[in-house]
């Protein structure tokens, strides 16, 4: 069981996890951090559990999250305006990898928008949602669910986990500590350049989707992708040259895993 006490002690941070909930189950950390946070909890606040039994992925599909797993939600303050939100996914999605590199030395890459694959299964997911009135935006929930310590009958068909991939079990808290430490300068540091232009070039080194074929939905030929660009989207190559670019993965779908 995640204990508040121990989390703190080994973080060395000034804003993530200024404040730490651990439960032992949960339905969703997100809808626990959007319930916290409309009670008025500090900006950085940590929402961990070790399972959830509603675990929310992006477009209303579920995420399946047993114990093993590491499944939090951040609250941030609300100082980036909503058209930030892509950028915002793809740090986050830099900070897992870095992380998870850093920890394991696995071959993990960022998979525009949100997600966060070893080879060709997902190791990772982040779904940022806001916490809104009808004026204004309060605060970004952001959920960071991670496959850890977990054995491949729990999971998905195309997932994986840490301990699938090692053969062997990881610590979490270490990589757990390692994470958040990495996030909270990556959004200082944005906060700063209010751009992904700083992070671009790693970002497009760790983007799995580079270099695929891609088909936009309802066209015939396939394109391929170029890069991710500063705004966060997905600029494509056609036939012809012409770039295009992509503001959502529904748009697109991979015709080649080469
Ligand atoms: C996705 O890839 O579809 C996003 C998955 C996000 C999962 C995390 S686990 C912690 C947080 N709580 C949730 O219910 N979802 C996010």
């Amino acid at each position: 069981m995640w204990q508040a006490k121990e989390i703190k002690e080994g973080l060395r941070t000034r804003l993530i996890g200024r404040q730490v909930y651990c439960f032992d189950e949960v339905g969703s950390t997100q809808d626990m951090a959007h319930s916290l946070a409309a009670g008025g909890v500090l900006d950085g606040c940590l929402v961990i559990a070790e399972r959830q039994t509603q675990g929310k992925g992006r477009i209303g599909k579920e995420w399946v999250s047993p114990e093993g797993g590491l499944w939090f939600s951040l609250i941030l303050g609300s100082s980036l305006a909503p058209t930030e939100i892509p950028a915002l996914s793809l740090l986050m999605g830099l900070g897992v990898t870095q992380s998870v590199i850093s920890e394991t030395n696995l071959p993990c890459l960022i998979k525009w928008p949100n997600d966060i694959w070893i080879k060709q299964k997902k190791l990772a997911g982040i779904l940022i949602e806001l916490s809104a009135t009808e004026i204004e935006v309060k605060h970004i929930l952001v959920g960071i669910g991670i496959n850890v310590n977990i054995e491949h009958d729990l999971l998905p068909l195309r997932a994986t986990s840490l301990e699938i991939e090692l053969g062997r079990k990881v610590s979490r808290l270490s990589l757990l500590i390692n994470l958040l430490e990495r996030i909270e300068e990556l959004y200082l540091q944005y906060q700063e350049a209010r751009s992904l232009l700083p992070f671009l070039e790693e970002i497009n080194e760790l983007s799995w989707l580079n270099g695929k074929e891609v088909r936009v939905k309802g066209e015939l030929t396939t394109a391929e992708v170029s890069s991710i660009n500063e705004s966060g989207q997905l600029v494509i190559k056609l036939p012809g040259g012409f770039l295009e670019t992509i503001i959502s993965s529904e748009m697109i779908t991979i015709s080649s895993l080469r």
